[in-house]
């Protein structure tokens, strides 16, 4: 599939990109709680509130009575089976779908519809959606170009990030000539180039090899701790979930919905040893548990016999 304008992600992802001009900006929850109390942080310190979100496809019932909230500057993590619905709450979230009638949805405490939400938040879908024929720079600046910032702005705004994002004297450089953790911080440097409260990224490191994963992840939290955003983070590893987390969401097979939050209570900054600190561990223990018992449900759903491989 071309990575042109009209495949069914990418014109949806410039559509996300390109809308609402008078979206909220960065920075407007810096100083307020980081990543605390996000459990309790209801309808009235949320940033994003939903409540009984359900998706139906035809006779497939994707989503089902989903409900959370996320609190400003937090970073959430969302682990669940394939086919859970996963990409179908990003979507919704980032406007590029309604949910079916009935349940409710709030953005900044105000009552929203999913279009509302249309180029408020920055998504990253799960391809990376570079265009092979526009170079580094261009390629980064994509989204804020196309909400009309002038080139030359974009460019010089770009220039000065790209040492934060690893990618200094790599500007004129063509997709094709970089490797996959290049790729990946090409796409995360457009989206956090697109300045919004809550940033959606789905998958962002999955294609990637162990090592510049663990590299990537660290380097993440680095950026999100000075940029101070939200995020909501998709990814099926139970280690990446927990390391970057504040919170871990795990979805119940498909329909799906919130079947356990999990506050991660583990000291900012994080070191890669943390993972092999007992209390990293025993929190992996709960989640894993939590998954495989979805994963299965949605295995035996699939008619695989008896839920054997
Ligand atoms: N646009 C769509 N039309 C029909 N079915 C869809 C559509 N989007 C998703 N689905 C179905 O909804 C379910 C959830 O899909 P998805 O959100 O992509 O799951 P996940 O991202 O967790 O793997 C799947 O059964 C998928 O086939
Ligand atoms: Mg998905």
């Amino acid at each position: 599939m071309g990575e042109a304008a009209g495949t069914a992600a990418p014109s949806a992802n410039a559509a996300t990109l390109a809308a609402a001009p008078a979206a909220v900006n960065a920075g407007t929850h810096a100083g307020t709680n980081a990543g605390t109390n996000a459990r309790n942080a209801g309808a009235a310190g949320a940033l994003l509130s939903l409540d009984g979100i359900s998706k139906t496809f035809g006779a497939t019932q994707a989503l089902h009575g989903l409900g959370v909230d996320i609190a400003p500057g937090e970073f959430v993590t969302v682990v669940g089976p394939s086919g859970c619905g996963k990409s179908t709450l990003f979507n919704i979230v980032a406007g590029l779908e309604e949910p079916d009638p009935g349940g409710s949805m709030r953005f900044l405490g105000k009552p929203c519809r999913a279009a509302d939400l249309l180029g408020k938040v920055s998504f990253m879908p799960q391809r990376d959606l570079l265009l092979p024929w526009r170079t580094v720079i261009d390629n980064a600046i994509l989204a804020v170009e196309l909400e009309g910032v002038r080139r030359a702005d974009a460019r010089r705004q770009a220039l000065e990030m790209l040492p934060e994002f690893g990618l200094a004297g790599f500007e004129n450089q063509y997709p094709h000539q970089l490797s996959g953790g290049m790729r990946q911080r090409v796409a995360l440097m457009r989206t956090f180039m697109f300045k919004r409260d809550l940033m959606l990224l789905d998958e962002p490191f999955g294609a990637l090899d162990a090592l510049t994963r663990s590299m990537m992840q660290r380097w993440l939290l680095d950026v999100w701790q000075k940029h101070r955003r939200t995020i909501l983070f998709i990814t099926h590893d139970v280690d990446e979930a927990v390391f970057l987390g504040d919170r871990v969401l795990v979805m119940a097979a498909r329909p799906g919905r919130v079947k356990i939050e999990q506050k991660v209570d583990l000291p900012r900054p994080r070191r890669a040893d943390i993972v092999t600190a007992p209390e990293f561990i025993a929190l992996k223990r709960t989640l894993l548990d939590a998954i495989e018992e979805e994963s299965m449900k949605s295995f035996r759903a699939s008619g695989a016999p008896g839920g054997q491989a």
